[in-house]
C-alpha cells in the first residue's frame, strides 16, 4: 500500500472583464487576425482596478472547496503558484488562508512562473505522499495585466488574468498505474535561458514591479521539444504509453504551441482540453482553470489518465500524470 494525492474537488474564478482582440487594435499596430492566427487567443479577463491575485485565488478556493463538499478547517495547508503576489511578502496563500477563515494548517507560495502550477501540484503531492498532510489546497492564481508593457504588441496581447484550484486528498493506494491520483511528475529548470522570458524588475534590482518582457519566437522553438519530452519522462515514470492518455490539459499559452506538442505525442485534438481562445495566456492559472472548467463539464470520467504540462520563464517546465 502506498499513499496517491486524489483530485477531490476543482474550482476556478475569472475577472469580470472580458477584454476582446479588438480592444488592441484600437491602442495598438496590430489586428485580431493576427492575435488569434499567431496564439489562438480571441479574448482574456483582466481584473478590475484594486482587484489582486489574493481575491481571484480567493474566490477558487471557495469554488474547490463547495465543488468538493469541504469546509476551510479540513484543509491542512494551501500551495499557491504565482509570479504576480499582492505584495513582495507574505506569500499570498497566506492571504487566501485568511481570506477562507482558516486558522490551523500552513501556507506557502511557488514561483515558477507558467510552469508553476505543475511544480505546486507536484511539491503538494510529495507532502502528502510522505504523510506531512492529508488534504492540501493547490491553487494557481495570477493577475498578469500588471507587468504588462502596453506600448508592447509582441507581449500584452498575449496574457489575461485569473484563477483555478484544486484540492487533493491523500488515499491509500495499490501503488499501480491502476490507482487513481497523481501517478508521476517530471520537473526541470535550465537558468541559463532567463533572457527568454522574465520581468524587468524586482526587489534587489530595480526596487520596482518590472515589466514582461519575452522574446516570444525562441520561448517557442523550445516549448514544442521540451513539453512532449516532459510529457512522455512522466507517463514512463507512471508506466504507461500516450496510447493510455485519455486527456491532455496543456498549459494555455498557445494553440500553436499546445498543438504542436499534441500531434508530437500522437494524440488527436479531441482529447485535449482548450482554453486559450477565451482566458489568453494566464500564466499559473491556466492548467487549473482548464481543469476545473473541463471538470464542471463532466468531461473527465473516473479512472481516466490526464497529463498537464507546461513551460514558462527560467526557463521552467514540467509534466504531472494523474489518474481522474
Ligand atoms: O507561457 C509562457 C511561455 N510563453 C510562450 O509559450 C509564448 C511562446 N511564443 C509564442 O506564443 C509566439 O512566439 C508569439 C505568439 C509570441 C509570436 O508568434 P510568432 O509566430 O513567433 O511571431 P514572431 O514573434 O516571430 O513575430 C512575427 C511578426 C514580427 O514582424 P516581422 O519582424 O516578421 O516583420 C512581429 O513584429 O509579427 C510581428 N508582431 C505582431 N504583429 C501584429 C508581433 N506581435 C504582433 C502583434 N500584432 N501583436
Amino acid at each position: 500500500m502506498i499513499r496517491r494525492s486524489i483530485v477531490v474537488g476543482t474550482g476556478h474564478y475569472l475577472p469580470e472583464r472580458v477584454v476582446e482582440n479588438s480592444w488592441f487594435e484600437e491602442r495598438l499596430d496590430t489586428n485580431d487576425e493576427w492575435i488569434r492566427s499567431r496564439s489562438g487567443i480571441e479574448r482574456r479577463h483582466f481584473a478590475a482596478d484594486g482587484q489582486t491575485t489574493s481575491d481571484l485565488a480567493i474566490r477558487a478556493a471557495k469554488a474547490a472547496l463547495e465543488n468538493a463538499g469541504l469546509t476551510a478547517d479540513e484543509i491542512d495547508g494551501i500551495v499557491l503558484a504565482t509570479s504576480t503576489p499582492d505584495f513582495t511578502f507574505p506569500a499570498v496563500a497566506t492571504m487566501v488562508q485568511s481570506g477562507l477563515g482558516m486558522t490551523r494548517g500552513f501556507a506557502y507560495d511557488v514561483q515558477a512562473v507558467c510552469a508553476g502550477f505543475v511544480f505546486a501540484l507536484a511539491n503538494a503531492d510529495a507532502m502528502l505522499r510522505a504523510g506531512m498532510a492529508n488534504r492540501l489546497l493547490v491553487i494557481g492564481a495570477e493577475t498578469f495585466s500588471r507587468i504588462m508593457d502596453w506600448t508592447d504588441r509582441s507581449t500584452c496581447v498575449l496574457f489575461g488574468d485569473g484563477a483555478g484550484a484544486v484540492i487533493l486528498e491523500a488515499r491509500d493506494s495499490a501503488g499501480t498505474s491502476d490507482d487513481r491520483g497523481i501517478l508521476s511528475s517530471d520537473l526541470h529548470s535550465d537558468g541559463t535561458y532567463r533572457d527568454l522570458l522574465y520581468v524587468d524588475g524586482g526587489v534587489s534590482t530595480t526596487g520596482t514591479a518590472g515589466q514582461l518582457r519575452m522574446q516570444g519566437n525562441l520561448v517557442f522553438r523550445h516549448a514544442v521539444e521540451k513539453l512532449t519530452k516532459t510529457a512522455h519522462a512522466a507517463l514512463d515514470k507512471a508506466g504507461l504509453e500516450t496510447s493510455d492518455v485519455n486527456w491532455l490539459v496543456p498549459h494555455q499559452a498557445n494553440k500553436r504551441i499546445i498543438s504542436g506538442t499534441a500531434q508530437k505525442m500522437g494524440l488527436p485534438m479531441e482529447k485535449v482540453v482548450l482554453t486559450v481562445a477565451d482566458h489568453g495566456n494566464t500564466s499559473a492559472a491556466s492548467i487549473p482553470l482548464a481543469l476545473s472548467i473541463a471538470n464542471g463539464e463532466n468531461r473527465f470520467k473516473p479512472g481516466d489518465v490526464l497529463v498537464t504540462e507546461a513551460i514558462g520563464g527560467g526557463l521552467s517546465w514540467g509534466s504531472v500524470v494523474l489518474r481522474w
